[in-house]
């Protein structure tokens, strides 16, 4: 029977990091995955150019049901150590905004540096390749890997969330979770648009398309970014990020004019512009479809002369203090993230291995540490797949 060090199943981010590590160490690793290609979502991340992290990363930037599990490995590998692998690849990179750093070129980079890091490493990479039974032995596992069973030392699951499952997600992390008795928090789709009921998306139709910037607020949780409205609902990376705090039943609260008190711009502009139409005054502070709407919502037809504070406050409270309730999400199907997963209570904080399964490791997405929108998913990919790869 074929025999490895380390298996690691899932060539995505966290699988190739970990493999890239415990192939320096002079493990001899197997890495499988039943994709084409490795690491497919870092390909399509970041729109192409992937936002490979977050040098602004720090532990309030995660959701866990387990807060602490996650600093240790964040402090362990940091954001300025993958950019100095990127940098030792000659990958030319930006910071777009809050830290996000991305690919000038494209994120096929990030892949091929991942890929020849691992060729460097001695690690054998398996595609195409479908996991079966995972059985503990006395020496460690055996996998079925494509119908032949593979022993190892240890196993190392790197096979992600559930998110966007056409490019390949599974549960099959969960399912070896299970498998060996750890347990496992609620997963849910995160890093989602979300969606309204038919009646308020028929309101709002005229809006598809519009994108403003926004605060967006869910009890003391608040993202200060772009929000977009779509044919379903609303998206852009402030709902994004919202919808990660977001529960079914739940009100958001939207500021569409953040910084800007619209009631008391109005009111001073009655006097000083009065002559002109309500939504061209209101469109000096949202954009002009947005202005346009929503005025012709309050059936006010006059001059920002003639609106009293019956029309001006209503309004001015749908700009500055917007409160909605989305019935769901786009789910699995777009998110960009899987929330919950492994508990993080029976692994190790150092190592990532299981604490009552030796040489079990759970390491990425498929643990229940999920990062903000901006680099901080793959931050944690990096970091966890980084303290496994030195303890496998
Ligand atoms: P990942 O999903 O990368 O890898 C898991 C691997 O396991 C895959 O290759 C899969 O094929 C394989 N696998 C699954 N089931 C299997 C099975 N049954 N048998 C064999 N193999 C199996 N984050 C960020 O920080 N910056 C960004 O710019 C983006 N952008 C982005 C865009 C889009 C569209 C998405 C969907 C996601 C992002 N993310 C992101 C999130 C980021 O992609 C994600 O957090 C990491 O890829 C997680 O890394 P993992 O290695 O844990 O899983």
């Amino acid at each position: 029977m074929e025999n490895f060090d380390v298996v690691v199943l899932g060539a995505g981010a966290a699988g190739m990091m970990c493999a890239i590590e415990a192939g320096k160490r002079g493990r001899r690793v197997l890495v499988v995955d039943h994709a084409k290609a490795p690491g497919e979502k870092i390909r399509i991340s970041g729109g192409g150019r992937c936002n490979f992290t977050n040098q602004n990363t720090t532990p309030q930037n995660f959701l866990t049901s387990n807060p602490g599990f996650h600093i240790s490995a964040l402090r362990r590998y940091r954001p300025a150590d993958f950019i100095a692998m990127v940098d030792r690849h000659g990958i030319a990179w930006h910071e777009k905004t809050l830290g996000q750093l991305f690919c000038d070129g494209s994120a096929r980079q990030i892949v091929d540096m991942l890929v020849t890091e691992m060729r460097r490493a001695g690690v054998t990479l398996r595609l195409q390749t479908t996991v079966g039974a995972v059985r503990k032995t006395d020496a460690g596992f055996e996998v079925e890997l494509g119908g032949t069973p593979v022993a190892c030392g240890a196993l190392v699951v790197a096979s992600g969330g559930k998110s966007i499952p056409k490019m390949g997600a599974t549960g099959l992390g969960y399912e070896i979770a299970r498998e060996f008795g750890l347990p496992l928090t609620p997963t849910r789709p995160a890093l989602v648009p979300l969606t309204f009921e038919i009646g308020l998306l028929d309101r709002l139709k005229p809006l598809a398309g519009v994108s403003t910037e926004a605060r967006v607020s869910h009890g003391k949780t608040r993202f200060d970014e772009a929000m977009l409205f779509t044919h379903r609902g609303i998206s852009g990376p402030a709902i994004l990020q919202i919808s990660s705090y977001w529960r079914e039943g739940d009100e958001i609260t939207v500021d569409m004019a953040p910084g800007v008190d619209v009631l008391a711009e109005l009111k001073a502009g009655r006097t000083t512009q009065g002559k002109q139409g309500l939504a061209t005054a209101l469109s000096q502070h949202v954009p002009k479809r947005l202005a346009q709407t929503l005025v012709e919502q309050t059936g006010f037809t006059g001059t920002l002369g003639d609106a009293g504070d019956k029309v001006l406050k209503p309004l001015a409270a749908a700009v500055n203090a917007w409160r909605v309730k989305p019935v769901g999400s786009e789910g699995y199907r777009t998110a960009e993230v899987t929330l919950g997963g492994v508990d993080t209570r029976s692994l190790d904080s150092k190592t990532m291995e299981a604490r009552d399964v030796a040489g079990l490791y759970f390491i990425g997405e498929v643990v229940d540490v999920t990062g903000w929108l901006g680099g901080y998913n793959f931050q944690w990919a990096w970091a966890s797949g980084w303290c496994a790869g030195q303890a496998v």
